[in-house]
C-alpha cells in the first residue's frame, strides 16, 4: 500500500490541531532567490509555537490518545525541540508530562521544557541512556511514550505543515531530516496532490544515517559526529520513516557545518530570521549549491526551528564575520616607543575601522629587542579597505600582516 493513502488522515489531524498551532508565514526572499536563480520562499516554522514544527506532531499524538491513556500521562526522551513540543501540547491539553533529557542538555532547553509544565528528569550523558531511564519510568507509571518520529500519528501531525504548502504550489520543497518524521509527513501531504513536485531532504554530513540507509536499500545505524545542527543528529532512523522516504522523497543531500553556519548568518542578516542549525540546513543546501534548482522554479526551504543557544549564535556570528573579513586581526611590529600605537590606530580610523581589541606584546620570542608586537582586531565596513590599511602602514615603514 502506498503511504499517499494517509493524505485524508493528515487533513483530519489538521482539523483537530489547527486551533492550537500557528499557520506559519511563507516569506519571499530576494537574497536567496538571486543566489539560487529561483523564486525562494521561506516557510517560517521557527515562528511556530515553542519555536519549531514539533508541536504539530505532539498535538497530533496526544489528541489521538484515549481518555485512559491520557490519564496515564505521557513521557518523551529528548534534549531539544521534541521535549518542548510535547511539554507544551500536554499542558494545553491538561495531560501530565515527563521529559527525560541527558545531563548535558543546554540549560535553555531544560528551562524552556520545565516552563512549559513538564516534569523534567536529567539522566545519562547520551539520549540512549536517557531512554533507559524513560523505560524504567514507564514500567513504574505506565506513562505513554511519545516517540519523536517512529510513530504514524506524529508523522501525520508533521504532515499538516505540508498541507499549508499545497496552496503555494511549489516546484521544489527542501526539508531537513533527522529521524525523518517531518519529511515523511510533508511528502505524503504534498505528493498526494502534486506528483510532479520534488521533495528533497537535507542531512548533516555528521549524521547521514537516512541517506545511507536509502542508498543501501536497508536501515543502517550511524553514530553521529559533532555538528551545530544538533536537531538532526540521529543514529537510528525508523522503519516507517525509511519506508515513506524511500517511496516519496526524490533526493537527499548532505551539508556540512560551514554551509550551515553561513546559512544561519545569511538568514539573520538578510531576513532578520533566527534559525537553529537544523532549521537552517535547507537554506544551506540551496545557497551552497548542493541543490541545483534554477530556471525560475518556485522553491520552499523549511526553516524548521529557531531554538539556538545565544552563546552558540554569538560564536557563529564572530567566526563568520572573521571568515568573510568583516572583522580582521592584524599583527603589527613597531619600535617600542611612545606614539607608535597611536599611529597604527589612526590608520585604522582612516579606513573607518572600529577597534574591538588591542593586545600589546613585548614578551614573545618573535619580538626583536626594542620592538613590540601589537595585535589589533577591528571591524571594517568594506573588506577591500584592508589592503589600503596595510599599504598605508608599509608607507610609514611599519611591518603589518593579516592573521588568518
Ligand atoms: C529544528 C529541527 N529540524 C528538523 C528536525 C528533524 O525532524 P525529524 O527527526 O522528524 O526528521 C528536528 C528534529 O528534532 C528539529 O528539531
Amino acid at each position: 500500500m502506498s503511504y499517499l493513502n494517509y493524505f485524508d488522515q493528515i487533513v483530519k489531524v489538521h482539523e483537530s490541531i489547527k486551533q492550537y498551532i500557528h499557520k506559519t508565514p511563507l516569506d519571499y526572499s530576494s537574497t536567496f532567490s538571486n543566489i539560487a536563480g529561483a523564486k525562494v520562499y521561506l516557510k517560517m516554522e521557527n515562528l511556530q509555537k515553542t519555536g519549531s514544527f514539533k508541536v504539530r506532531g505532539a498535538f497530533s499524538k496526544l489528541i489521538s490518545l484515549s481518555q485512559a491513556e491520557r490519564e496515564r500521562g505521557v513521557i518523551a526522551v529528548s534534549a531539544g525541540n521534541h521535549a518542548q513540543g510535547v511539554a507544551y501540547a500536554a499542558s494545553v491539553l491538561g495531560i501530565k508530562s515527563t521529559v527525560v533529557m541527558p545531563e548535558t542538555a543546554p540549560i535553555s532547553k531544560y528551562l524552556a521544557t520545565k516552563n512549559y509544565g513538564a516534569n523534567v528528569i536529567l539522566h545519562g550523558k547520551f539520549l540512549h541512556e536517557s531512554m533507559k531511564k524513560a523505560e524504567e519510568i514507564i514500567r513504574e507509571t505506565n506513562a505513554v511514550l511519545v516517540h519523536p518520529y517512529d510513530d504514524l500519528n506524529v508523522i501525520l501531525g508533521q504532515g499538516t505543515l505540508g498541507l499549508e504548502l499545497l496552496e503555494a504550489e511549489p516546484d521544489v520543497v527542501v526539508v531537513p531530516i533527522g529521524g525523518g518524521g517531518l519529511i515523511s509527513g510533508i511528502s505524503i501531504a504534498l505528493k498526494a496532490k502534486r506528483n510532479n513536485l520534488k521533495v528533497i531532504g537535507v542531512q548533516s554530513s555528521a549524521s547521514p544515517s537516512m541517506k545511507v540507509s536509502v542508498e543501501l536499500g536497508r536501515l543502517v545505524e550511524i553514530e553521529p559526529s559533532f555538528s551545530i545542527a544538533d536537531g538532526i543528529l540521529v543514529k537510528n532512523p525508523s522503519k516507517i520513516t525509511y519506508e515513506v522516504i524511500s517511496e516519496l522523497v526524490d533526493d537527499i543531500v548532505l551539508v556540512d557545518d560551514e554551509d550551515i553556519a553561513n546559512a544561519i548568518l545569511y538568514l539573520l542578516e538578510r531576513n532578520k530570521t533566527i534559525a537553529e542549525g537544523a532549521g537552517a540546513a535547507s537554506v544551506a543546501a540551496i545557497i551552497s549549491g548542493k541543490i541545483k534548482v534554477g530556471n525560475g522554479k518556485k522553491v520552499i526551504p523549511i526553516i524548521s526551528g529557531g531554538n539556538i543557544d545565544m552563546s552558540l549564535l554569538a560564536r557563529i556570528i564572530d567566526r563568520m564575520l572573521f571568515k568573510s573579513k568583516r572583522v580582521v586581526k592584524v599583527k603589527v611590529l613597531v619600535p617600542d616607543k611612545p606614539g607608535y600605537l597611536n599611529r597604527v590606530l589612526s590608520r585604522v580610523a582612516q579606513i573607518r575601522g572600529n577597534v574591538i581589541d588591542v593586545i600589546h606584546d613585548r614578551m614573545s620570542t618573535d619580538v626583536k629587542p626594542g620592538f613590540t608586537k601589537i595585535h589589533v582586531v577591528f571591524e571594517i565596513p568594506v573588506s577591500e579597505s584592508l589592503s589600503e590599511f596595510l599599504y598605508s602602514l608599509a608607507l610609514d615603514g611599519i611591518e603589518a600582516t593579516l592573521v588568518e
